[in-house]
């Protein structure tokens, strides 16, 4: 500076020209500073913190600069930071709470903010800004979240007309798992779906189990970003197949039928009972006249044949 006091004039041209094109920048707003941060996406696991770190070049001092990192649009921001303070203010309601600053190395330009307890909708890009002024600089950053679900459940199936299926659910999966079968595995159906509330996915897939050389089979479902598995084994009950089921079902068959005429068979012994009763009421009636009225009547409405019409004492 002192050197352009002495006179500008003397100065070769080359060098105005520079120092020109060093202060255009902070005149129209352009900062002389670039804002960095990590290439790769950032790996976050689903309910642990994740650190979203940006860096100034050259790495002069973020002291008094504004930090800001945001989704979609600068406000409302994840999290704003300037002069040592957090501005809770410009905060989405969904990162309330949520998120601390990181001071990495501020004299080097170097910061980070921390999402605590993170959820699917984490997941996807962010920005950092620094701002100093009217000059700002911002970088592109990702965040990938990954979470590993719950350990899959194996049932069997036994259908009509489609044989017997194994199913295997699950869910909290992020994002989208991949499923394998082991073992017997036929023709088969998988179906994923996402929670409205979560984002997570769950999955439901089933096989077709065949009578065969292979008794247990077993359903892995996995998160290739984390490599991490989860996996059910099962095994199949007593040898099954169509034919074996349709024994079973005709045996089923002949048990109940038995049942119904036992049930049948003492329904009519027991009429049978009551029949013979009456008749031995009205043969004692013939012969012994009304000389016992009193013990006749509690057992008449019962004993009583239909077409007659029951006798009341007077
Ligand atoms: C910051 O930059 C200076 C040179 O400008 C360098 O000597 C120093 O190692 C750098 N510090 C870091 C942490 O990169
Ligand atoms: C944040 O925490 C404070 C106190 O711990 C609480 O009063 C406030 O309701 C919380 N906000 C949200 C959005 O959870
Ligand atoms: C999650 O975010 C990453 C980038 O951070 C993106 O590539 C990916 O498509 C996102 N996943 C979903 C399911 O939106
Ligand atoms: C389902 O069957 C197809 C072929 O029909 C096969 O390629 C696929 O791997 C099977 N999926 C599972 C989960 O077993
Ligand atoms: C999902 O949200 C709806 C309403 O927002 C609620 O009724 C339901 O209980 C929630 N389900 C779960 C699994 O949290």
């Amino acid at each position: 500076m002192a050197r352009i006091g002495s006179g500008a004039a003397s100065l070769p041209r080359s060098l105005v020209f520079l120092v020109f094109l060093k202060l255009l920048p902070l005149a129209i707003g352009k900062a002389d500073f670039q804002v960095l941060g990590p290439q790769q996406p950032v790996l976050a696991v689903l309910g642990k913190d994740a650190e979203l770190p940006c860096w100034l070049s050259p790495n002069i001092s973020a002291h008094l600069m504004e930090l800001r990192w945001f989704r979609e649009q600068p406000s409302p921001a994840v999290h704003v930071h300037h002069a040592g303070q957090d501005k809770i203010g410009e905060q989405m309601p969904e990162y309330h709470n949520r998120t601390s600053f990181v001071d990495l190395d501020m004299a080097q330009g170097k910061a980070a903010v921390r999402i605590h307890r993170v959820t699917a909708s984490d997941n996807g890009s962010y920005h950092c800004l620094f701002k100093e002024g009217r000059a700002q600089e911002a970088a592109t950053l990702w965040l990938q979240v990954a979470g590993v679900g719950s350990k899959p459940r194996i049932q069997v199936i036994h259908t009509q007309d489609r044989g017997v299926w194994a199913e295997c659910t699950s869910d909290g999966w992020y994002p989208q798992p991949e499923i394998k079968w082991k073992g017997q595995t036929l023709p088969n159906e998988t179906k994923f779906s996402v929670s409205a509330n979560t984002s997570l996915w769950a999955v439901v897939s089933r096989v077709a189990l065949q009578d065969g050389a292979v008794d247990s089979f077993s359903c892995s479902i996995s998160n290739t970003l984390l490599s991490e598995e989860k996996v059910a084994n099962s095994h199949l009950p007593a040898p099954f197949s169509r034919g074996s089921q349709l024994r079973k079902q005709r045996l089923a068959l002949a048990f109940s039928l038995l049942a119904m005429g036992l049930i049948m068979a003492g329904v009519i012994y027991l009429f049978g009972n009551c029949q013979r009763k009456a008749y031995r009421t009205q043969l004692t009636e013939e012969t012994e006249g009304g000389r016992d009225e009193q013990s006749q009547q509690a057992s008449m409405p019962r004993a009583m044949p239909l077409h007659e019409t029951p006798r009341r004492t007077q």
